[in-house]
């Protein structure tokens, strides 16, 4: 997140919630001239993010881990193991090769020999928060050709520029494998989908991702590396408006008052500021099957302490691998609402989940394994808050498996999130999470795939 926010004002918004409530949302976002059509834009954002926000976030988690033992219960060679979904220590003997492996959202899809000409079938396949996203489902294809970024304000025809400011849906493709830095931060139009299947895309060496004030955005199978901040300056963001930037971060994806986004299968490393951001209002999001390395900041959700249109934040991670060098926040999470869920934390040098500001954490069925060190083997932080405030916090750890050493202080009430919240949980909502201890398996493709027209993927 940024230091060098350009503070133009705050912008005040009345909407109608449960209650009469009134969010100051101010205004930082890398826009230089805050014009009629950001004005627009913002609006329309914000409401997008009052009719995503979903009131029973107990529906989406149980839909998830009710689809998660599914895809595992077709794994074992008794296929009548219904009963004992989602019990531990169940025999799951491998029959059928390996696509009867894979976890819930790649079951979906990956084991279709067409994936190439059934593309928008990914679009089955979401879970968790974001499982409304379609992306460019309704648009043509549409074939990256040209790996340049050279004209930021008239985007040459081909280039990846080009294809995410256009207006309409677009499921965006590359022809062949390729390698793009990006000269300014690449902003993304609504319903678009990058999907980088069949292709080995990298964008590395220059900007990152911006989805500003947009809805309905999946991101699939690209590499983003080595991030860097750019300078800013005359950027186009659609196809009939540019306007000037201030500097970007050097984040890798850039999620801000966005709604309805999906990332899967990416792999990044080394970004300069944080991973994947989340803030100022972004919610619907699902993370999964990422792998990702070589980062201090991982993925922060909810920058500041005003911003409290982030307490409609739901966010799922999912299937994700937190692999080497990564130092902390994953995620550091400020109001809101997030199910991390099924994850493989192997690495972190600091903690792996933290944050203030009273969000709710639910982890369940994840992987902590604990650094050597002793004074980093807590998996929670909860960061400027004492204990007499925390500890009503709900920070909720289900089925997690921990390895050397690690641990996850909790708080607040069990199953808190449900809309019954008892303990034991009633029987309409005993859906169990997988358990932490077939995390491995659940996250062994995470990362970008190498898929093949004709061949399963
Ligand atoms: C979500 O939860 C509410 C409240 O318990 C319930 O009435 C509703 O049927 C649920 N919706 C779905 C799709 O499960
Ligand atoms: C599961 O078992 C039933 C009855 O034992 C059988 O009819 C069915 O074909 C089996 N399904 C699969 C997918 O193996
Ligand atoms: C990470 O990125 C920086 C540039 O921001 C570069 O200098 C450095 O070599 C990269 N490190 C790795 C491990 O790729």
């Amino acid at each position: 997140m940024a230091v060098a926010y350009l503070n133009l004002g705050s912008y005040v918004f009345a909407f109608l919630s449960l209650s009469l409530a009134i969010v100051a949302l101010s205004v930082q976002a890398h826009i230089a001239v805050y014009d009629e059509y950001w004005t627009q834009r913002q609006t329309d954002a914000l409401k997008q993010t009052m009719e995503s926000y979903d009131p029973n976030p107990f529906n989406v988690t149980d839909h998830l881990n009710y689809h998660a033992a599914l895809a595992m219960e077709t794994t074992g060679s008794d296929n009548a193991t219904r009963r004992e979904l989602g019990e531990v220590g169940q025999k799951t003997k491998k029959r059928g090769g390996r696509h009867q492996s894979l976890n819930a959202i790649d079951k979906c899809w990956r084991g279709d020999k067409n994936w190439e000409k059934n593309r928008k079938k990914l679009t089955d396949c979401v879970l968790g928060f974001g499982q409304k996203t379609t992306g460019g489902k309704n648009g043509p294809i549409y074939v990256v050709t040209d790996a340049s970024d050279d004209d930021l304000l008239n985007p040459k025809p081909g280039t990846l520029r080009y294809a995410v400011t256009r207006d309409r849906p677009l499921w965006i493709i590359f022809d062949r494998s390729m390698i793009i830095r990006l000269q300014q931060e690449l902003i993304i139009n609504s319903d678009k989908t990058i999907d980088g299947r069949g292709a080995n895309v990298h964008i590395t060496g220059g900007a990152g991702l911006t989805l500003q004030f947009v809805k309905n955005v999946i991101i699939h199978n690209i590499h983003i590396k080595t991030i860097i901040p750019g300078n800013g300056g005359l950027i186009r963001d659609s196809e009939h408006h540019f306007g000037h930037r201030t500097m970007s971060d050097g984040d890798g994806i850039n999620i801000f008052g966005s709604t309805n986004v999906w990332i899967d299968h990416v792999s990044m490393t080394n970004c300069t500021d944080g991973m994947i951001d989340v803030i100022m209002g972004s919610t619907a999001i699902t993370i999964s099957n990422c792998h990702l390395t070589d980062h201090n900041e991982v993925m922060l959700f909810g920058a500041r302490e005003g911003d409290v249109i982030d307490k409609k934040m739901q966010i799922t991670v999912v299937f994700n691998h937190f692999g080497k060098r990564l130092v902390q926040r994953m995620p550091r999470a400020r109001f809101g609402l997030v199910h991390v869920v099924n994850n493989d934390y192997t690495h972190w040098e600091m903690y792996a989940i933290g944050g203030n500001m009273n969000p709710t954490i639910i982890s369940q069925g994840n992987r902590f394994i604990a650094p050597p060190k002793e004074s980093c083997k807590q998996v929670t932080k909860r960061e400027y808050t004492p204990y007499k405030e925390w500890k009503t916090w709900n920070w909720q750890s289900d089925r997690d498996y921990f390895v050397n050493g690690a641990y996850f202080v909790q708080s607040g009430r069990a199953n808190a999130w449900s809309a019954a919240p008892e303990n034991p949980i009633p029987k309409q909502f005993a859906i169990q999470p997988q358990p932490g201890t077939k995390v491995r398996r659940l996250t062994k493709d995470a990362g970008t795939l190498g898929c093949r027209p004709g061949k399963s993927c």
